[in-house]
């Protein structure tokens, strides 16, 4: 190693990267009946880590070996056929090469000089995640981490534009009317955390009660508007959920527009989950009333099959942005500003900023719209497969079937007993991922307890969820004897 410097000599970082390339191909050729989690006691991966701050180096090549035993082997296999867990898109290999080029380059979007090629690549990145969901031209936006970070801009972004004449920026909530934020039961826990971190407080948001299909009761939603305003509350904002993550439930988004219009609310959607989904032609009138909304969350480590992580907050344009987070700083200011000159700082809150947009760019023109379409479509129709495979059986019961590709399930056996079969599905979480062959999550519906499976992973087929079905049986026999 040069001693002036922290880099290897050209040959020794050549490879360096051989060897690790060498890791990525051996991930991706082998995919082919991978268990999902391996079931190592904590402690003991804790033990693999549990070492001092090293004062003196040792030789990459054993670090890489060690990245390999301790990190690699025992991965999650996120990327693979058996995961349904949460919303695990699995990733793509053409995002894994943008984020190592992107390290490569190691640009920082705080400021265009620092990444000319970049900045405008993030700047064609937003519109194309505005015209994958029809959203308009111009418009802003810009990347994040994924869907929590990209509704906590929404939102903020809301607040701060939305009491804009307040001037809320400068004197915070003190002495302001409680203002609401209203969504329904299903929405995503990171809206509560965004209300908490805005300091909103989650006493100020309402949960509306959602119908059958899980969709918010836009009665019970207005009945509550007009019972907040009747106690001196001041309603702010609506957020319409395209894509509940428990269900996959898209809520009547145009109704939702109506009803922030006519009380003159701010309108975010939280798309992370489906809203990328709007790009295919028969989910289309789903969405109508998307573009209607002051600000969107989409994410494309969900849908675009992106490598974690990479999210998208959009607004209309980019002067609401600015105004929502410009800040003047001095050691920011500099001689060379040009007329055009996108300055993301100015746009977001974070200040340095890495290349998100170079994976999704490599991605998109690599693969085109069409074929990412056709691999949400083949995701949903794994997930009406998966459904109908378990209203055939006997021993399964559907709890949720959706547009989307999500559906919510539960093992019965023989079983009748409610309490029974609560229990053992209950118990079959541990036990599959124990097991570790598949790795799958529950969630309560209404309630209930119920299995989950989120089939979104372009490389699955149907003898994957055959296997699913397979494995779920099979621990749930070994439990029940
Ligand atoms: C509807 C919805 N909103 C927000 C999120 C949070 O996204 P992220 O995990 O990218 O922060 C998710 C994640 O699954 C989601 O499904």
């Amino acid at each position: 190693m040069d001693k002036n410097t922290l880099d290897l000599p050209d040959e020794e970082f050549r490879d360096l990267l051989n060897k690790a390339t060498d890791l990525v191909l051996e991930k991706y050729t082998a995919l082919e009946g991978r268990k999902a989690f391996h079931s190592f006691e904590q402690k003991e991966i804790m033990s693999w880590f549990d070492e001092p701050l090293p004062e003196s180096g040792i030789d990459p090549q054993k670090v890489l070996k060690e990245t390999k035993t301790k990190v690699f082997d025992s991965a999650t296999d996120n990327i693979g056929l058996n995961m349904y867990a949460y919303v695990m898109a699995g990733g793509s290999q053409l995002s894994i090469i943008g984020e190592y080029l992107a390290a490569a380059i190691n640009q920082n979007l705080g400021k265009w000089h620092l990444s000319p090629g970049i900045s405008e690549i993030e700047r064609r990145v937003v519109q194309w995640g505005a015209d994958i969901i029809g959203y308009g031209e111009n418009v802003g936006g810009v990347l994040g981490s994924g869907g929590s970070a990209a509704n906590l801009h929404g939102l903020t972004i809301a607040r701060n534009i939305f009491f804009e004449k307040k001037g809320i920026r400068k004197k915070g909530l003190f002495n302001q009317t409680p203002f609401i934020v209203y969504a329904s039961k299903e929405v995503h826990g990171c809206i509560d955390k965004s209300v908490e971190l805005l300091g909103i407080g989650t006493d100020h948001l309402r949960k509306i009660p959602t119908n059958n299909d899980h969709t918010i009761d836009l009665n019970a939603l207005t009945s509550q508007v007009d019972q907040d305003i009747s106690d001196g509350f001041e309603p702010f904002c609506i957020v319409g959920t395209a894509g509940t993550v428990n269900t996959g439930a898209i809520d009547d988004l145009d109704a939702l527009a109506d009803i922030a219009e006519k009380y003159q609310m701010w309108f975010h959607i939280d798309g992370a989950y489906g809203g990328l989904a709007s790009t295919l032609e028969p989910l289309k009138p789903k969405y109508k009333g998307l573009k209607r909304a002051d600000s969107v969350a989409i994410d494309f480590h969900k849908w675009l099959y992106q490598t974690f992580e990479v999210g998208c907050v959009l607004v209309k344009d980019w002067d609401t942005l600015r105004r929502a987070y410009f800040k003047k700083a001095d050691y920011l200011n500099s001689q060379l500003e040009q007329e055009g000159r996108l300055d993301f700082n100015e746009h977001t809150f974070q200040l340095s900023r890495n290349a998100k947009s170079l994976k999704v760019w490599m991605s998109v023109k690599t693969y085109g719209m069409k074929r990412i379409r056709e691999m949400i479509q083949k995701d949903i129709e794994l997930t009406h497969y998966l459904c109908d495979q378990i209203q055939d059986s006997e021993d399964f019961e559907l709890k949720s079937r959706s547009d989307l590709a999500v559906a919510c399930f539960r093992y019965k056996g023989n079983n009748n007993d409610e309490q029974q079969i609560s229990a053992l599905n209950e118990q079959l979480i541990p036990a599959l991922e124990n097991d570790g062959r598949v790795f799958i999550t529950g969630t309560r519906l209404n309630g209930t307890f119920v299995i989950r499976a989120c089939v979104i992973n372009h490389r699955k087929q149907k003898k994957d969820i055959d296997y699913l079905l397979h494995i779920i049986r099979e621990v749930a026999k070994s439990l029940e004897s």
